[in-house]
């Protein structure tokens, strides 16, 4: 499929997981990517197999959190390829911090909401102008089921449900410039941002100990489960999707 022909996309966290799955999808489907991420080598070794399956990309290494680096990544990708028309704003961590309230440290609230939504705020701050310009397109902001669920992630879901909020802003400020705005809420995805977490909690790297689904399989999702759906939303096909949220759990929200 070819749907993202003629296509410029930006993927902010391209350098792993869902972001690296996606910049993959994106370029397999005709779209000239750019991978930012703050990893240097997550982002070149994205490129590089992209390249190798005859794709075409740059990567930029970019903190979200930067203002500057974000006006850079939308430079450098009008600089490389002319224009831009997606933003996959996916770049974040999950604190995994299971506490209560009062047992939360506030540096630790600050990074999370720094990087997971400010960093969004921030990247189409500077990438939709230049969406606009070049006649519109498409953007999906990367929240999760924590963002809607409650329970003891307390500075994660408070970050990705203000993602949600942030998505409905912009896809109502910007529809008239022809651009869409989405979000996805996945459930358990294999990436690596589960190590650190099932580390400091004493538990082996990949350890599942959440994440069950009604599926036959009962098998988590797959970074290119999600890559699927994030290129569905940004191509033609979704043309008549703007601010909706989108569950990607394997049904694990149902249970
Ligand atoms: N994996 C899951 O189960 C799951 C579930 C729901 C939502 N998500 C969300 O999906 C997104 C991608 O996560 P993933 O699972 O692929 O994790 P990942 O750790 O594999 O990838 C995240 C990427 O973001 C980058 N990053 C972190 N901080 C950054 C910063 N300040 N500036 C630029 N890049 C930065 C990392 O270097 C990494 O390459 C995140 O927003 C995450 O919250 C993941």
């Amino acid at each position: 499929m070819q749907r993202l022909r003629n296509k410029v996309a930006i993927v902010t966290g391209g350098g792993s997981g869902i972001g690296r799955a996606t910049a993959i999808r994106l370029a397999a489907e005709g779209a000239k990517v750019m991978a930012a991420d703050i990893s240097d080598l997550g982002g070149r070794e994205t490129r590089r197999l992209i390249t190798k399956a005859g794709g075409e990309a740059i990567a930029l290494r970019a903190d979200v959190t930067k203002a500057g680096d974000m006006q850079r990544m939308v430079q450098d990708t009008v600089q490389a390829f002319g224009g831009v028309h997606i933003l996959v704003n996916n770049a974040g961590i999950y604190s995994g911090e299971d506490k209560r309230i009062t047992e939360i440290d506030e540096a630790v609230f600050d990074r999370v909401l720094d990087i997971n939504l400010k960093g969004m705020f921030l990247a189409a701050k500077y990438a939709f102008p230049q969406i606009a310009k070049n006649g519109g397109g498409a953007s999906v902001m990367v929240s999760s089921i924590g963002g809607v669920s409650g329970g003891f992630v307390t500075a994660y879901g408070t970050s990705k449900g203000g993602v949600i909020s942030l998505m409905r802003s912009l896809a109502g400020q910007y529809g008239h410039k022809n651009i869409r705005v989405n979000a996805i809420l996945p459930g358990p995805i294999d990436t690596p941002i589960h190590e650190g977490v099932n580390i400091a909690r004493g538990m082996p790297p990949h350890s599942r100990q959440f994440g069950k689904t009604p599926m036959i399989t009962n098998r988590w999702g797959t970074p290119e489960d999600v890559a699927a759906l994030i290129a569905f939303l940004v191509s033609d096909d979704a043309s008549f999707m703007t601010g909706a949220a989108v569950t990607i759990d394997g049904g694990s929200t149902a249970l």
